[in-house]
């Protein structure tokens, strides 16, 4: 509720916190200072000028200045909740603990309270919540092993598979440097030099890429991690988070008619239904093979542009969570929660995928600076167990993790004089080796457009409608070389699929109404019919 502590109503007279004339409602300034005007700021005369001296005035207006910190350079637009997750202890018909000793999958019926924020990626903080756009959806476990986020998004696959290209993906898909708007044609600039997004463009321009809300959306890992047990084998596995509300997506559209009217409305949507007690629930699903690279396989398990076929790697159900809480700050919840790749416990583990090792670093780099140094000893973002380093100062240090009895001197290790020590239990390692020469070099089943293909067959035939109605949209104002880099990109993925687009931005049609693709450079000049728009 939007109530604070209650007033006590006996008298706090021989409380030290309390000067006279005080009680525990009375505004203050940071310094403790009562404050007894409010209203009025300190002047010569009740005209003014200001004084220099006006120390409360001064106060007030530079933190003000300072309310906002730099927003998240991606998924800026969120919001969050509080619950828990809670175990099943099997993975299909075995106990879990057989593929992963990590502790917060152990066991039948045991809780772990988490901390869940969804997001659209683009746009800025108060964007609207209708944009097509991948959803986030991250998950920090404060399990009895220390945190554990699992930091995915809605879809199951990504546009890219390397990290070194995410900075001019997000430049492209964000708003144009010069005119400030976000122009499909610098994104389908950059998608047409990307054939490994096909996957991800599909399931994007599809209803898909328009969840209707954060309640009735999946979550997934995306990318590939791995399981270890207690005698240190790996397996690879892959998150899915599954919604018991069913999976709701938008036309283009049923979204135009919403963002007319509500900006908020998947915040709204999950606030209020947490509010009144209607707690969302999803089942967390893995996907499981053995470690390995799997050359039967026609794709790379450690491909993120990649789904796992179902048939062969079924969905095992290994818990559930509850989200029945909402925050009761947003900025120092919502906004200063920090979600990483790297923050994996015992048990848990990552893979080599290229996509994973890049996002590791660039999660904690951001949030030193988008929150601070010191930015894991907020409540939101520390650990709900045992924490005690050597590590000391920084901006915005706000109390030193020691432990109890531990001699304050000692702020290193090793020490014989009190300090702390490394922990006594020895779990077996998992020790991958890796050769192989240092290089740049792609992987080799990069396989691009299979699974795009199989998905545009799989789609329903609205979605697909609206998927060839959506990429014609954004096509038919983009210049003729990427509109024919796209078509021809499509057209790998699907026949069908690059002929309906083709046809809809007015390309290749024939004399007698039949479509027909041609590829290569007999197709370029008759393409740019139609001029370059503006905006
Ligand atoms: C947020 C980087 C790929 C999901 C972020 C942030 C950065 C980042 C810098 C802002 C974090 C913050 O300010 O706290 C990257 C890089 C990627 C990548 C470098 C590729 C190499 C992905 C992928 C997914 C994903 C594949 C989905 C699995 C998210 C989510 C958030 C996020 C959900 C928002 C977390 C929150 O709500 O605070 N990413 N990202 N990212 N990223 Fe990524």
């Amino acid at each position: 509720g939007i109530h604070g502590t209650n007033v006590s109503g006996s008298g706090d007279s021989e409380d030290q916190r309390y000067a006279a004339g005080e009680n525990e409602q009375t505004l203050t300034t940071r310094q403790g200072h009562p404050i007894r005007d409010n209203q009025n700021s300190r002047t010569v005369g009740n005209r003014g000028p200001a004084t220099l001296e006006n120390y409360q005035l001064i106060e007030k207006l530079s933190h003000f200045d300072r309310e906002r910190i730099p927003e998240r350079v991606v998924h800026a637009r969120g919001t969050g909740a509080h619950g828990y997750f809670e175990t099943y202890g099997k993975l299909g018909d075995e106990p879990v603990e057989k593929y992963t000793r990590a502790k917060v999958f152990s066991g039948a019926g045991k809780q772990t309270p988490v901390f869940v924020r969804f997001s659209t990626v683009t746009h800025g903080k108060d964007s609207p919540e209708t944009m097509r756009d991948p959803r986030g959806f991250a998950v920090k476990f404060y399990t009895e092993d220390g945190n554990w986020d699992l930091v995915g998004n809605n879809l199951k696959i990504f546009f890219i598979r390397d990290a070194i290209k995410f900075p001019d993906l997000i430049h492209a898909f964000k708003p144009d440097p010069v005119t400030n708007r976000q122009d499909t044609e610098r994104i389908f600039d950059f998608i047409s030099h990307t054939p490994e997004a096909m996957h991800m463009i599909t399931f994007l321009f599809s209803p898909w890429g328009i969840p209707a809300n954060y309640r009735q959306m999946q979550g997934s890992g995306v990318n590939t991690y791995k399981w270890v047990n207690k005698d240190g084998d790996a397996f690879l596995v892959k998150y899915h988070w599954e919604p018991k509300q069913g999976i709701k997506n938008l036309t283009q559209k049923q979204a135009e008619e919403i963002q007319a009217k509500n900006i908020s409305h998947a915040t709204q949507d999950l606030y209020e239904a947490i509010e009144s007690g209607n707690y969302p629930e999803w089942e967390l699903c893995i996907q499981i093979m053995e470690d390995g690279e799997h050359p039967e396989l026609d794709f790379d398990p450690l491909d993120d542009t990649k789904i796992w076929p179902e048939d062969q790697f079924p969905f095992l159900p290994v818990g559930k969570m509850v989200l029945d809480k909402n925050p009761s700050n947003v900025f120092a919840e919502t906004e200063q929660v920090a979600f990483g790749t790297g923050v994996l416990v015992d048990g848990l583990d990552f893979s080599d995928d290229k996509m994973l090792q890049g996002r590791t670093f660039s999660y904690s780099d951001t949030q030193r600076h988008r929150v601070g140094t010191n930015y894991l000893q907020l409540p939101i973002n520390a650990p709900k167990k045992h924490v005690a380093t050597n590590q000391r100062d920084g901006q915005m240090a706000y109390h030193v993790d020691a432990a109890p009895g531990q001699n304050p001197h000692v702020n290193y290790e090793p020490s014989s004089l009190g300090g702390l020590q490394e922990a006594h239990d020895h779990p077996k390692p998992h020790q991958p080796y890796v050769e192989g020469n240092v290089k740049k070099e792609k992987i080799d089943r990069t396989n691009d457009f299979k699974q795009a293909g199989e998905r545009y067959r799989l789609l329903e035939d609205w979605e697909r409608d609206e998927l060839i109605q959506n990429l014609v949209d954004g096509l038919k104002c983009c210049h003729h070389t990427v509109q024919t880099k796209m078509i021809e990109l499509l057209t790998q993925c699907d026949f069908d699929y690059g002929n309906r687009v083709a046809n809809g931005i007015g390309l290749l049609m024939h004399d007698d109404g039949s479509l027909e693709i041609e590829m290569g450079a007999e197709m370029t000049p008759t393409y740019g019919k139609l001029p370059k728009e503006g905006g």
